[in-house]
């Protein structure tokens, strides 16, 4: 497959790029990097059997020059996962939020159109496009209530593709995707609680635990989720519309806090804040849809997959100076 990624240096995207390349697809990888890291794209630009097969534009999304990149990689699909994802910042600056997550996922339609794209698999936010759903887990043919500026954006993205389909015949998929947690989220970002916590704890710097723990997210695999992205550009033709990827379990914030620090060795409590406009009490995501018509199911477990990123965290993260001997006394 010919394949386009924007938002290919960040932490789905590098995630994906990765495993196109594995699988012998071309990519052309698109980024503004303006929270993208350079270095989750070193494998794909270093490994030899790669040459040839990617190549990377630091490009935003909103450019008028995306139709140009789009129309010369010729891509068979188009992975649309470029976005300002910290819902905090999309309350205090919507107008920002709105310009990338909305006017830059527009920028990618008309760019994917004009080329002939047919496949556009989009990260849309299963976490925050049901508000408050009635029930959990919450499946697609629940209602939607966006409740912030980021997930209203999101959202759009969502009509948009669904727009272009019904108008030029296009074949979105919208993967409205849980918490997604794993190797190369930011630790020092807001959005993924595992990184931060694990990323506090090694560094002996206290975690914050926003209202009294007992809130709920569903927490699912990077390596699940690009799963997820590949077998929505195989899918048929005629498969299209938005489908949730979770794990359907939710686990409480206090539970992720204790399993890292159990990853970990620690025994530290965090400290509380209050809880943050914006934010949910409870979500977890009904996937019977994607596995029906995906074949698609989340593979990796919550305990392995915490200590897989912690792995990873450790590689990262520089530990105080006294790390060893605080371990010793906890
Ligand atoms: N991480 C999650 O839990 C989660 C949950 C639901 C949906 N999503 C969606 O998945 C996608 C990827 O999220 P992530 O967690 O990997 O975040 P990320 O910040 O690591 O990746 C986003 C990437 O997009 C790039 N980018 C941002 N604005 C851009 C612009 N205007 N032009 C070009 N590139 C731009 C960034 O530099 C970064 O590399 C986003 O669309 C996000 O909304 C993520």
């Amino acid at each position: 497959m010919r394949t386009l990624v924007t938002g290919a240096a960040g932490f789905i995207g590098s995630t994906l790029v990765d495993r196109l390349l594995a699988e012998g697809h071309q990519v052309v990888g698109v980024d503004n990097f303006s929270t993208g890291n350079p270095a989750n794209l070193d494998a794909a630009k270093s490994r030899g059997a790669y040459r040839g097969r990617f190549s990377l534009m630091k490009v935003d999304v909103q450019a008028p020059e995306l139709t140009d990149i789009v129309a010369g990689a010729n891509p068979d699909v188009v992975f649309h996962l470029a976005a300002h994802v910290d819902l905090r910042a999309s309350v205090s600056n919507p107008e920002f939020d709105a310009r990338t997550n909305i006017l830059g996922t527009i920028n990618v339609c008309e760019a994917s159109r004009r080329a002939g794209v047919k496949r556009v698999v989009y990260a849309a936010s299963g976490g925050s496009r049901y508000g408050v759903p009635a029930r959990l887990p919450v499946d697609e043919s629940c209602p939607v209530g966006p409740l912030s500026p980021y997930a209203v954006a999101k959202l759009a993205g969502e009509f948009y593709l669904g727009a272009y389909a019904e108008m030029y015949g296009m074949a979105p998929i919208c993967l409205g995707l849980a918490n997604v947690y794993g190797p190369r989220q930011s630790p020092t970002g807001e959005a993924g609680v595992i990184a931060v916590f694990g990323s506090a704890l090694l560094t002996g710097r206290p975690a914050t635990v926003y209202g009294d723990g007992t809130s709920t997210r569903d927490y699912v695999y990077v390596g699940d989720v690009v799963d997820a992205f590949v077998r929505a550009a195989e899918a048929p033709v005629a498969v299209v519309g938005t489908y949730n990827i979770g794990t359907g379990i939710q686990t409480t914030v206090a539970d992720v806090y204790r399993m890292i620090a159990r990853a970990l060795g620690e025994s530290s409590e965090p400290r509380h804040a209050t809880v943050r406009t914006g934010e949910l009490q409870a979500i977890a995501l009904d996937t019977s849809r994607s596995e029906r018509d995906l074949g698609w199911r989340p593979a990796v477990k919550l305990y392995e997959g915490i200590h897989r990123t912690v792995s990873w965290l450790r590689t990262v993260v520089e530990p105080p100076s006294n790390y060893e001997g605080a371990c010793r006394a906890s």
